[in-house]
């Protein structure tokens, strides 16, 4: 059989999905009950990392930890990828020696690269275009906290970036509807979004959008690598903010997301993130116990 990869949501069918978030919850249930589970003894996670992370990190090593495995960092900074060697040559190296890989990195067609010439499963742990490990716990977050997300209205504000891209996919995988306000152009790729059909709507209205929403995301204005265009961003999506006005269009017990890092009173303001919508402390923690059944799945398969 063919090495199974995770470099978008749209790699996993959405039974697969939906399995992957049952299997969550499950596994962080019993990590609060304290039971041991070591599917991946001796098992070794490869992350090549070219972007900062906190986050995906941390949840990755200490996952693999907790499963009786091994990770091993990989700073470009260390390695001869960041003095050239072609991604075909380090994908064909590394996977002969580790038993899955999850890169961070810029173009996303530098991980469609490094899976091509993999033996072994590659995770996509954010690009330019989609960061779909942040999405998994984002689901989970919202299935503890309101139930099934099928058929619910999500608002999507600020950036047509990488959350948005892999919220776009989760629209079509979860069968939700998914709101996008940007300013213009701002918007996200329109292909991608096409790829959803009728389940997505792009607008510039954010309070459009938000009206009456189950939950409302948002992400930085600027992301990893556009640090230049903070300035001329923050100008741009001015009107973006969630903010109390703004959450009030949602329905009374809308959830509030956001993938973290945030930027207070930015894309969002501090009484929202630290108010009683907000469940980001939570989405956060869902990204150990989401990636665990992503490893554990393509690793082991499915257990039950
Ligand atoms: N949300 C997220 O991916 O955070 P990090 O950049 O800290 O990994
Ligand atoms: N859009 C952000 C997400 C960070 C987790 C970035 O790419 O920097």
């Amino acid at each position: 059989m063919n090495v199974r990869h995770f470099l978008t949501l749209t790699d996993f069918t959405p039974a697969e999905l939906m399995y992957l978030m049952r299997r969550a919850i499950e596994l962080k249930a019993m990590l609060r009950r304290g039971e041991r589970h070591e599917p991946l003894k001796g098992k070794v996670l490869g992350m090549i990392f070219e972007k900062s992370s906190t986050r995906t990190r941390v949840s990755f090593e200490a996952g693999m930890v907790q499963f009786g495995g091994a990770a091993i960092f990989l700073s470009p900074r260390d390695t001869q990828l960041g003095r050239g060697e072609p991604i075909e040559d380090a994908a064909r190296v590394l996977s002969r020696m580790v038993d899955i890989i999850t890169i961070r990195t810029f173009e996303h067609n530098k991980v469609e690269l490094f899976a091509r010439y993999s033996k072994v499963p590659v995770i996509n742990a954010l690009t330019d275009l989609h960061h779909p490990c942040q999405l998994l716990a984002d689901i989970q977050t919202f299935i503890e906290h309101r139930g099934d997300i099928q058929g619910r209205t999500v608002a999507w504000v600020g950036d047509g970036n990488n959350m948005c891209h892999s919220f776009i996919h989760a629209a079509k995988q979860f069968d939700f509807q998914l709101r996008i306000a940007t300013p213009p152009g701002f918007a996200p790729d329109a292909a991608i979004v096409k790829s959803a059909g009728t389940r997505v709507t792009v607008m510039e209205d954010p309070m459009q959008a938000a009206k009456d929403a189950d939950l409302i995301a948002t992400d930085v204005w600027a992301s990893m690598g556009q640090e230049d265009q903070q300035a001329a961003r923050a100008q741009a999506f001015q009107a973006y903010q969630v903010n109390a006005e703004l959450m009030h269009k949602a329905k009374p017990d809308a959830l509030f997301m956001h993938c973290l890092p945030a930027h207070r009173e930015e894309e969002v303001t501090a009484a929202i993130l630290e108010g009683k919508h907000s469940v980001v402390w939570d989405e956060a923690e869902n990204r150990l116990h989401a990636q665990k059944a992503l490893l554990e799945f393509l690793l082991v398969g499915q257990v039950n």
